[in-house]
């Protein structure tokens, strides 16, 4: 796998130290608690973490990203006592959090104490979005440094999420301390958020939590992107995200000499510049934890576009066709 991105941006090689150091948690832990930045591995992607409740620490995340204020973001908690005291759990919340937590869900729920996650982490919203990531490195971080952490994915605004360290490419900034690197992301794509906080549970965003898994004991109101085109139901999320520089074409069956092809379960066609194998053998969650990395390394070739082959509508699938779909929102030869 090539290793591009942290080529291009080399500042962050001596930023990068290794997870599983026990002085690596303590110095991030104490970053986070004097209102630094540390980027830091969860089971979905990378996240640019700093205390939820300091305000000027939660600037510096909107400022290096380039993000909206518009734009809320995800609140990482160690345990659900602690997720309680920020939010008001019903029971429908408490029965997630039993069944999928620690895990790649975020559930949007009424906040209760408006001090511990800040106004500007929430976009001045009374909802809060929480998770409980199922990450030893991130676990570790929210026991030693004791806070909520707020985490967007480690990426400049509308750019692809990095699901390793070598693929994080942020601004140079002061305030960022230093990159954990425990290598790749098992699930390679963001959390599935659902929106609890009114009477019809809602997916806002597919992710590794699947729908089928969430209705066995939930019932779910119908989701947009379910059958059709996709609809930005999160504040501030836009359609076009997660994005490469080159256009993207969708549901190909005839691959081109220009082409860059990622490819789902299907044979590499003969003529095309470069291509990727998101999984040879068919398997949704394999295709997932590739996505992103194999984005980035068909982005650097010598391609006219990234021409993808069409992935199952169902489990995991939705999220990958809601990612690439909005990767292709706006290419011209999006199809
Ligand atoms: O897997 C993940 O969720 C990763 C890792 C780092 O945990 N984080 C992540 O964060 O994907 P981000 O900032 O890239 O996406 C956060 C999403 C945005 O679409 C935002 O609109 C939505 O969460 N969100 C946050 N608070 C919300 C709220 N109160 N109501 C509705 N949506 C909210
Ligand atoms: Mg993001």
């Amino acid at each position: 796998m090539s290793n591009q991105s942290s080529a291009d941006n080399p500042r962050h090689h001596s930023i990068i130290i290794p997870a599983d150091e026990e002085s690596s948690l303590l110095r991030a832990a104490r970053a986070l608690q004097r209102g630094d930045l540390v980027v830091f591995p969860t089971e979905t992607v990378y996240g640019l973490g700093a205390d939820a409740g300091n305000e000027q620490a939660i600037q510096a995340i909107f400022r290096l990203k380039s993000r909206p204020a518009s734009n809320p973001l995800i609140i990482h908690c160690f345990d659900t006592a602690q997720a309680q005291r920020i939010a008001h759990f019903d029971e429908r919340a408490n029965h997630l959090a039993r069944q999928f937590w620690p895990g790649p869900l975020t559930m949007i729920l009424p906040v209760r104490d408006h001090a511990m996650v800040c106004s500007s982490a929430r976009a001045g919203l009374n909802t809060v979005a929480l998770r409980i990531p199922n990450h030893p490195t991130a676990h570790q971080l929210l026991r030693l440094s004791s806070l909520p952490i707020a985490a967007p994915s480690a990426n400049p605004s509308g750019k692809i999420s990095p699901t390793r360290a070598s693929d994080v490419t942020l601004p140079e900034d002061t305030c960022l301390e230093c990159i954990l690197d425990a290598g790749p992301c098992p699930n390679g794509i963001e959390s599935t958020i659902i929106d609890l906080s009114g009477s019809t549970p809602t997916i806002l965003r597919p992710g590794p939590l699947t729908h089928e898994q969430i209705e066995a004991i939930l019932p779910l109101a119908q989701y947009h992107g379910k059958h059709g085109r996709i609809t930005p139901k999160s504040p501030g999320q836009s359609l076009r995200h997660y994005a490469p520089s080159l256009p993207m074409r969708l549901n190909v069956r005839q691959f081109e000499a220009d082409d860059a092809a990622l490819l789902f379960d299907c044979p590499t066609p003969k003529q095309c510049v470069a291509h990727a194998h998101l999984s040879r053998k068919g398997d949704l969650e394999q295709a997932a934890a590739n996505l992103y990395t194999m984005m980035r390394r068909l982005d650097h070739s010598p391609a006219r576009r990234i021409a993808v082959s069409s992935i199952p509508q169902h489990g995991v699938g939705l999220a990958i066709n809601d990612r690439l779909q909005r990767a292709a929102f706006g290419s011209k030869e999006e199809s």
